[in-house]
């Protein structure tokens, strides 16, 4: 079994981001700037932004975060869309989510400029993503390509399960290992709650990619000898025993499905950390479209 590390991959991938930071530097240039908007208190949010705003000064960006109260209006928020997207100053933006309930998410993201849209969640780069065109890819997916990539796992001709049909990993995921290319070229089959026999699916998989949330939901009789396990599940469960009062898990019971498994990432220390790396990629990227 060979564990495929997002601490380490992710830390290399900043690495070159601050060579090349440090290259825009030594030209006089600008050094790219994110932007995160943050809004209410959630624990997971929070946690989640000072991490991207931590990644930003590591690698040489310039960041700025907007925090707004749980109460601001819809109006308000596209307004602060609205000067985020003229700031010439700033190449691009996050607005983390989820998204009080007053606020309609799907409005929200449409409101950001394309150009600017670092984490791919407007309709036109998602559509671009799928017609094959260059575009910003969202950085969880973005993130699982490059673990992909980089330790030359084949995905050619494997039949690729996702398991989760979120807007963020589940869907752009299963369009991504479909495309042409590596990685890529795979058949895949999108799965979700109303799956039938879901075991019947996955013990047939190569690779499986699973965003469910549900902690120890990939058992070991689910799979078969030598699969590819990507886990994206990122759940708190309450601890007392713990500092922090929670521990992180992900929806593979990791310590059967590892002893089957060829590759697998560990939660924590997978994709979570390759999540943060691509944002920064994807706001190099913007950077450099912008000038
Ligand atoms: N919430 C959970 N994942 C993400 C993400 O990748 N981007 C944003 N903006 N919010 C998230």
């Amino acid at each position: 079994m060979i564990l495929l590390d997002g601490r380490k991959t992710s830390n290399d991938i900043k690495d070159e981001i601050t060579r090349e930071v440090q290259e825009m530097k030594d030209k006089g240039e600008r050094v790219p700037h994110l932007a995160a908007v943050l809004v209410g208190n959630d624990g997971a949010s929070l946690t989640y932004v000072g991490s991207k705003v931590k990644a930003c000064e590591r690698v040489g960006f310039e960041s700025t975060l907007i925090q707004l109260p749980h109460t601001v209006s819809e109006v308000e928020l596209l307004d602060t869309i609205d000067e985020l997207n003229k700031n010439e100053e700033i190449d691009g933006f996050i607005i983390q989510l989820p998204l009080p309930k007053q606020i309609n998410s799907q409005k929200v993201l449409m409101a950001v400029d394309p150009k600017k849209d670092v984490d791919g969640f407007h309709p036109t780069n998602f559509g671009k993503m799928a017609l094959d065109m260059s575009t910003f890819i969202p950085a969880t997916p973005f993130g699982i390509l490059t673990l992909l990539e980089r330790y030359k796992v084949e995905t050619q001709g494997k039949h690729t399960v996702v398991i989760g049909r979120s807007h963020i990993v589940g869907r752009p995921m299963s369009i991504l290992m479909g495309r042409k290319g590596f990685p890529g070229n795979s058949t895949v089959t999108l799965t979700h709650s109303y799956t039938k026999n879901m075991k019947e699916i996955t013990r047939d998989a190569d690779i499986i990619i699973t965003a469910l949330g549900v902690p120890g939901f990939l058992k070991a009789d689910m799979v078969k000898d030598g699969v590819v396990i990507i886990d994206v599940g990122i759940t708190r469960v309450p601890d007392e025993s713990r500092a922090r009062g929670y521990y992180i898990t992900g929806d593979v019971d990791f310590e059967n499905v590892s002893k089957k498994a060829g590759y697998i990432t560990p939660v924590p220390g997978g994709v979570g950390p390759m999540t943060i790396a691509m944002l920064l990629k994807n706001t190099l990227l913007a950077r450099e479209q912008a000038k």
